[in-house]
C-alpha cells in the first residue's frame, strides 16, 4: 500500500467524522427550538385562570367565557329552573355521577353538587362542550330547557345533566371559585 492510498481512507474517515459532527450540531440546533415550544409561555400560563365579572348576569341570564381553548357556560339560573332540577330523581339520570371538579370524583349528580354549593345553588359554571363528540350545546334548549346539542340531539337539563341522547356523561364543572360575590375565578 503506498503512502497515498494510505492517507486516502484517512482522509475520508476524516471527512465522514466531520460530517457526522455538523450533523450531530445541526440535529440538536433543529431539536432545540421544539423543546422550548414546548414549554409553556407567559400568556399561555396566564389563560390557565380566568377571571370572570357576573355583576350583569341576572337571574335567567347566561354568559359563555372562554377558557383553555373552552366554551364554560355561566348561568344565573330561575327558581324555576332550579326547582325542575331538584325534582329530578337521581336514579332517572343518565349520568349518576356529579362531573364536577369541585368535589369528590364519586359524588352523585345532585342538583346542588352539580351548582357552586351552598348559598349559591342559582350558578352553574361548565365547559359548554358536548360530551358526545364535542359540539357546543345550544342554551335553554330541549328537552328538559337546559342544553341541547343539535349535533346529534343530546338533551342536558337544567343543571347541565345528560338526560337524552347519545352523549355519555353530564357536562364536566371545572375547578372555579367565587372571589367575590360578582367575580368568578376559573382553573
Ligand atoms: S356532539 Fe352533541 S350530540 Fe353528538
Amino acid at each position: 500500500m503506498s503512502a497515498t492510498e494510505t492517507s486516502e481512507p484517512n482522509r475520508r474517515d476524516f471527512l465522514y467524522i466531520a460530517t457526522g459532527m455538523a450533523g450531530a450540531v445541526g440535529a440538536a440546533g433543529v431539536a432545540w427550538p421544539f423543546i422550548d415550544n414546548m414549554r409553556p409561555d407567559a400568556s399561555t400560563l396566564a389563560l390557565a385562570t380566568i377571571e370572570v365579572d357576573v355583576s350583569g348576569v341576572e337571574p335567567g341570564m347566561s354568559i359563555t367565557a372562554k377558557w383553555r381553548g373552552q366554551p364554560v357556560f355561566i348561568r344565573n339560573r330561575t327558581e324555576a329552573e332550579i326547582e325542575a332540577a331538584r325534582n329530578v330523581e337521581l336514579d332517572d339520570l343518565k349520568d349518576p355521577v356529579a362531573r364536577n371538579a369541585n368535589v369528590a370524583a364519586d359524588a352523585p349528580a345532585t342538583d346542588l353538587a352539580r351548582s357552586a354549593g351552598e348559598g349559591k345553588e342559582n350558578w352553574l359554571v361548565m365547559v359548554g362542550v358536548c360530551t358526545h363528540l364535542g359540539c357546543v350545546p345550544l342554551g335553554q334548549a330541549g328537552d328538559f330547557g337546559g342544553w341541547f346539542c343539535p349535533c346529534h340531539g343530546s338533551h342536558y337539563d337544567t343543571a347541565g345533566r345528560i338526560r337524552k341522547g347519545p352523549a355519555p356523561t353530564n357536562l364536566p364543572v371545572p375547578t372555579f371559585t367565587f372571589t367575590s360575590d360578582t367575580s368568578i375565578e376559573i382553573g
